[in-house]
């Protein structure tokens, strides 16, 4: 294959290089991911406060990326660290580097099971809050952040991750739960809703793509949406691997959510190279994790197959944000297995476009 060298010399990479097969051959240097998709919907990703200081990272986001999500730093426990004391330093940080540069900005989360700060469920006696404390702190603390970002966050992860993992159950038996009953969900919905009524609000859950996770949180979202609660659309994590999820499976997701009159983005997309773990092990003896050609080749199958599907729905879908910028950086390094790296992204540990990227990008579009 006859290589042409593609010289991307940005204000931040100056010099570097980047070798592209040569279909991309006639793309301007210039041109990321954003620009392939700006007649589909935004692509965006996952930052942290420091990958804004990184001059290659913050380059790499302004050439592909046209929007951003905390991937910690508007989490309970970060941003309202005491019930009297909120931290906005991170958050501002990122919604400021938002404004700079006209990204857009996805907001989360508001409600999760984890992340939570150490008072949130406690009375002043260590004993758990009843119901009616709990909701006052939840619309509290919604009312606050939600108020702080308006017109500057265009969409919230309103509930997260509320269906048990458990497919014989419904709910996650969370201390959410456990206080209020479901109706922490509505009410977080309804929150947000009074505190921003132009904000997009999203339920958002992980292996959405499973046919036992799917009914059941499609069971969830039609209860909130028979009920009049302001439910605007559903969040795909997208946590797969090369391994899953089938083509039939995303489509049928998606169809299946649409049918609700939802909007759907995929909220937190990375393709690992191992299969789907919940829970933490150690590594087994002569477990490889080096990123083979055979892995190669697979990711850039599957990642070639779910943005196939994602432009032909790019009626219900209004974005696709990635979850963390390269493979230098992935929360599934050492997750769910200490020591073992992975390789989820677009971008390699140099931060350089991998094969999987051009699949991404040479299609019908
Ligand atoms: O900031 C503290 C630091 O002060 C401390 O020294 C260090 C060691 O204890 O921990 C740091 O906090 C860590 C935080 O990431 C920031 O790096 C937490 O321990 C760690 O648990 C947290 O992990 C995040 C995880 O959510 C929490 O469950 C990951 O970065 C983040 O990528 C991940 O993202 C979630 C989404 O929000 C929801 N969907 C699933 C996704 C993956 O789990």
């Amino acid at each position: 294959m006859n290589f042409k060298l593609l010289i991307a010399c940005c204000g931040f990479l100056c010099g570097a290089c980047v070798v592209a097969p040569a279909t991309a051959q006639t793309d301007s240097p210039g041109k990321g991911l954003k620009d392939y998709y700006k007649n589909y919907f935004p692509i965006g990703v996952a930052v942290s406060p420091g990958s804004l200081k990184r001059p290659d990272a913050s380059a790499l986001i302004l050439r592909e990326f046209n929007s951003i999500t905390p991937e910690n730093a508007m989490k309970m426990g970060p941003i309202h660290p005491k019930e009297n004391e909120y931290y906005w330093k991170d958050a501002d940080s990122i919604v400021a580097f938002a404004q700079r540069n006209g990204l857009k900005v996805r907001g989360h989360n508001l409600c999760w099971h984890e992340q939570t700060p150490d008072w949130l469920f406690k009375n002043a006696d260590g004993k758990l809050v009843d119901k009616e404390t709990l909701l006052k702190r939840l619309k509290d603390h919604i009312t606050t952040v939600v108020n702080r970002y308006k017109g500057k966050i265009y969409a919230w992860d309103v509930v997260n991750e509320a269906i048990d993992d458990d497919s014989t159950k419904f709910l996650r038996n969370s201390l959410w739960y456990q206080i209020c009953g479901e109706d922490f969900i509505i009410k977080a919905f309804e929150y947000a809703h009074a505190a921003d009524p132009k904000a997009v609000l999203f339920y958002n859950d992980y292996n959405t793509e499973r046919p036992e996770k799917r009914d059941r949180v499609y069971r969830l979202l039609k209860k909130l949406n028979d009920a009049g609660v302001p439910v605007d659309a559903v969040g795909l994590q997208a946590h797969w691997s090369i391994y899953e999820p089938t083509q039939g499976e995303l489509k049928a997701a998606i169809e299946k959510f649409a049918s609700l009159g939802l909007k759907i983005q995929v909220t937190e997309l990375d393709m690992s190279v191992y299969p789907w773990e919940k829970n933490m092990r150690t590594k087994k003896p002569g477990e490889n994790d080096t990123y083979t050609p055979e892995l190669q080749a697979k990711q850039m199958a599957q990642y070639k197959m779910v943005f196939d599907v994602f432009r032909q729905y790019k009626k219900v879908i209004t974005g696709v944000t990635f979850w963390n910028i390269s493979d230098r950086e992935t929360w599934l390094d050492d997750y769910p297995v200490p020591g073992r790296k992975n390789y989820p992204l677009l971008f390699d540990t140099n931060l350089q476009r991998k094969k999987a990227y051009w699949e991404v990008v040479r299609g019908d579009f």
